[in-house]
């Protein structure tokens, strides 16, 4: 009987045959059920009784757990042939611990809206190396080694005599290198500085710098792309005037000023005088020009610098710029991902 019986649950691979196996022995007509009636019992001595009653509860046992463990090897079976059949649905909300997402960092957002902006000037956009020769910083955009400009731009050197670079302009002159005139472009990035940290200065920030170089570029077009430029992001119409400003890679060099958007130009605690001093700027000097290979005769143009960090702080309302390199959650997650 216990052969039988281990031969028949072995068999037995679906919860339903391993019911039939039930019935078959431990059933109420079941074959260990009714083993007693079946073996003649009524003829059995006393000391065969007790041998035999206790052989048969054994039986009984060993049926019910052989039994048991078939059941439970075709249940498991079954829910893997379940699955198998059943496919993810990847547009069920995700519950529990994967609710959070990533979002994208606010210089990340301020960068992509420019990117769009210019692109649609016909501006290409140029990645630019954050290493850059002290040529490529400083004199490549007119900075010889003994100009009091230097100073302005205090910064970090590396052993081998690199320098992490102070501003974007360090790619104008590689730009107009490898594309030549005319070339519109922008190339946006991180720079650094020897700066004391506090809320409004950072040794890491951004910048983009814009490049225009064609026949006969003015500073009528610098500021109609200004214009453009400010109007888009701010969505609405601005008011710009420009100061005079000194950057020895520009000739004239200004500083744009936007008309305040808080006061409209009265005057209020966030711009003093009305104006915000915005983006420097200017015509591209003829030495830069020249350094690129380019006949300054023949062409002329503007280039820009727009600080990435400030225009975000003035965008999202960030009052200290220390948030961005923080790498704080609470402030992060205060942001869309890019899409
Ligand atoms: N590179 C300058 C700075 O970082 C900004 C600038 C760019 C000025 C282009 C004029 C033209 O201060």
């Amino acid at each position: 009987m216990k052969q039988q019986i281990l031969a028949d649950t072995a068999a037995a691979k679906t919860p339903e045959q391993v019911e039939q196996v039930r019935i078959k022995y431990l059933g109420r007509k079941g074959l260990v059920t009714n083993f007693a009636k079946n073996a003649d019992f009524g003829k059995f001595s006393p000391e065969e009784k007790k041998n035999f009653g206790q052989e048969l509860n054994a039986l009984k046992i060993f049926a019910a757990e052989k039994i048991q463990e078939a059941a439970e090897r075709a249940a498991a079976a079954d829910s893997v042939q379940t699955n198998k059949h059943r496919q993810a649905d990847l547009s069920v909300p995700a519950t529990g611990n994967y609710k959070r997402s990533g979002s994208a960092h606010p210089i990340a957002h301020i960068q992509a809206e420019l990117e769009t902006i210019f692109e649609g000037m016909g501006f290409c956009v140029l990645d630019s190396p954050e290493c850059e020769t002290e040529y490529g910083n400083f004199e490549s955009v007119n900075i010889p080694a003994d100009h009091p400009a230097r100073d302005m731009q205090d910064t970090f050197w590396l052993q081998n005599e690199m320098v992490l670079r102070t501003h974007t302009s360090a790619n104008q002159v590689r730009a107009l290198k490898r594309f030549g005139a005319p070339f519109r472009g922008i190339f946006p990035g991180r720079c650094f500085r020897y700066e004391s940290i506090d809320p409004s200065h950072e040794n890491t920030f951004f910048q983009c710098e814009g490049l225009m170089v064609d026949k006969g570029i003015s500073v009528a077009n610098l500021i109609g792309v200004m214009k453009t430029l400010l109007g888009e992001i701010f969505k609405r119409e601005v008011k710009v005037r420009l100061r005079p400003g000194f950057f020895p890679f520009v000739e004239p060099g200004f500083e744009l000023d936007l008309n305040c958007l808080f006061c409209g130009g009265k005057g209020c605690a966030t711009c003093g005088d009305g104006w915000m001093e915005l983006i420097p700027c200017g015509l591209v000097h003829p030495n830069v020009l020249h350094n690129a290979g380019i006949d300054p005769n023949e062409y002329s143009g503007f280039a820009f610098g727009v600080g990435l960090t400030r225009l975000a702080m003035m965008n999202f309302g960030i009052r200290d710029i220390r948030y961005f390199n923080s790498g704080d959650v609470r402030v992060l997650e205060q942001f869309r991902p890019l899409v």
